[in-house]
């Protein structure tokens, strides 16, 4: 799973064009794509027959929430699958790990896949705590959850620090994290092989190393997805080593 995370880019018109590109031009198979779209390109994108995505989704299901849309709004959209926890949302909007259990459990109830992000910032990192942080993000988000959401569930190990920096995680750190996350999963969800992606300026000239760690399953990217012929190229690379 190469999934790219459009943040707040393209319109709807924009986003056709994008995919006439990939599809057409670059000759990607619609199954391969995984694109989280900003919510007003979801039903444009909707004809193609990727696998569409919200970066984000409201806390409840309906109710007096000016300006937020609900999980189940995304699925009749066109979506199938949803972020949750980002780290821009984390920092940028105030969501902390009981807000983000919640967008969880209201994405899984409206049949949308979710892809929970996680991730250590630099001061936690310099500090030794990564584990910690981890730990605490995965443990807090998926309590409460039935061990069968399991199988509609992919986490991204996004560093906070490399995330649009350019400071991509080595392999070997990479690894060491998704390592760590893997083993969480394991007691959590015993056996059931939660795909783990990793996320943090990931480009075409990096992305064969990252694939090649143990536990890194995929990988979740900005702004290399935003160009049709750039994101073709991690498919490509992700088809190859995967
Ligand atoms: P980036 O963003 O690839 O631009 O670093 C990744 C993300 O925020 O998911």
């Amino acid at each position: 799973m190469i999934i790219g995370n459009w943040k707040m880019h393209k319109t709807a018109k924009e986003t056709k064009l994008f995919l006439d590109q990939l599809l057409k031009k670059e000759h990607i198979d619609a199954d391969k794509v995984y694109l989280a779209v900003p919510f007003t390109a979801i039903h444009a994108a909707s004809g193609y027959k990727i696998h569409l995505g919200a970066q984000n989704v409201c806390f409840e299901s309906d109710g007096p929430y000016t300006g937020e849309i609900s999980a189940a709004m995304v699925k009749e959209a066109g979506a199938s699958f949803t972020l949750v926890g980002h780290s821009e949302r984390r920092r940028l909007f105030g969501e902390d790990d009981e807000v983000v259990r919640k967008k969880l459990l209201r994405a899984q109830a409206a049949g949308l896949r979710v892809v929970l992000c996680v991730g250590e910032t630099l001061e936690e990192r310099s500090a030794g705590k990564e584990e910690e942080v981890l730990h605490r993000q995965l443990t807090k988000a998926l309590s409460g959850l039935e061990a069968s959401v399991g199988a509609s569930l992919a986490i991204a190990y996004e560093p906070v620090w490399a995330i649009g920096t350019g400071k991509v995680a080595t392999p070997a750190q990479a690894a060491k994290a998704h390592l760590f996350c893997y083993q969480i999963l394991e007691k959590i969800f015993p056996g059931q092989k939660i795909p783990i992606l990793y996320g943090g300026s990931v480009k075409a000239d990096n992305l064969g190393e990252l694939l090649k760690a143990p536990h890194i399953k995929g990988a979740l990217v900005g702004g290399a997805s935003l160009d049709a012929a750039s994101y073709a190229a991690l498919v490509r690379i992700g088809q190859n080593v995967l």
